[in-house]
């Protein structure tokens, strides 16, 4: 695998706008240990994202928040519609072209899960690498956690994020965990310049990349500062080894809370 990084003298997430980094050698969490293994489970039955089943995306998504002044973390109640469905909502404003200001529903995921302490421990490590201003963590800070599974197994057909293209998120941070990938041809992770965002891969220059690379470890990570940088997430397809491809991670944002009043 390439790897391209323009700013090579520039180490800290603060100073180059993303971070690489592998938590499973950190705290040595084998892969066979309990609080591992439920978290793939979550994956094993998740449901499709209703909004492109074309894009053989599956999707549970929580919300939660950390008080920045105790680094508590709560998970936030679901919402039942009035089809009787528990959902959590999702809203990224103008930031992800395919869903402009609309309000997404997405499954929550499962008591089991929201209970699982190396969840909280990753939320808050997470967490603890974000950099705001001192005004905003005086209100709590809403974390987004979804579990997204790419998975095909058509060679024809390919798996593919959303957007699928450069973009940014619009939440101030947001970082990415791998748990599972088998047998996948693809799945290739982009950090670009900001200016990159709205483009296909091919549309950008050399010079506008930082660096590209596969997750491959489990709990291999990496974090973007989204005003920073732009990232994308190139399409699964199925590889050489098998009939099922699959790619699966834990992403997590973090946004402040702003007060309205309008
Ligand atoms: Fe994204």
């Amino acid at each position: 695998m390439k790897t391209v990084s323009s700013k090579p003298e520039l180490t800290s997430f603060r100073e180059r706008g993303y971070t690489r980094f592998n938590l499973s050698a950190e705290w040595n969490i084998p892969e066979s240990k309990e609080p591992f293994i439920q978290l793939k489970q979550e994956f094993a039955d998740m449901p499709m994202d209703h909004y492109n089943t074309k894009a053989h995306r599956y999707r549970r998504y929580s919300r939660g928040i950390i008080l920045p002044w105790t680094n508590e973390f709560h998970w936030l109640p679901n919402y039942r519609r009035s089809d009787r469905e528990w959902v959590c909502e999702y809203y990224q404003g103008s930031f992800n072209a395919e869903y402009k200001k609309e309000y997404r529903a997405f499954p929550p995921l499962s008591e089991k899960t929201k209970n699982n302490p190396l969840l909280t421990k990753i939320v808050k490590y997470d967490f603890e690498q974000t950099f705001w201003n001192q005004r905003t963590l005086t209100l709590p800070i809403h974390v987004g956690v979804h579990f997204v599974k790419m998975l095909v197994s058509d060679p024809l057909h390919e798996s593919v994020a959303s957007p699928d293209h450069i973009h940014q998120d619009g939440e101030p941070f947001t970082f990415c965990h791998l748990v599972e990938r088998t047998n996948v041809s693809g799945g290739i992770n982009l950090i670009a310049t900001p200016e990159s965002a709205g483009k296909k891969r091919e549309e950008i220059q050399p010079d506008q990349i930082h660096e590209e690379f596969e997750l491959k470890q489990p709990l291999e990570s990496y974090g973007v500062c989204d005003r920073m940088v732009s990232h994308y997430v190139s399409g699964v397809r199925l590889g050489s080894n098998g009939n099922v491809a699959e790619r699966s991670v834990i992403l997590i944002d973090f946004l402040p809370t702003v007060l309205s009043i309008t």
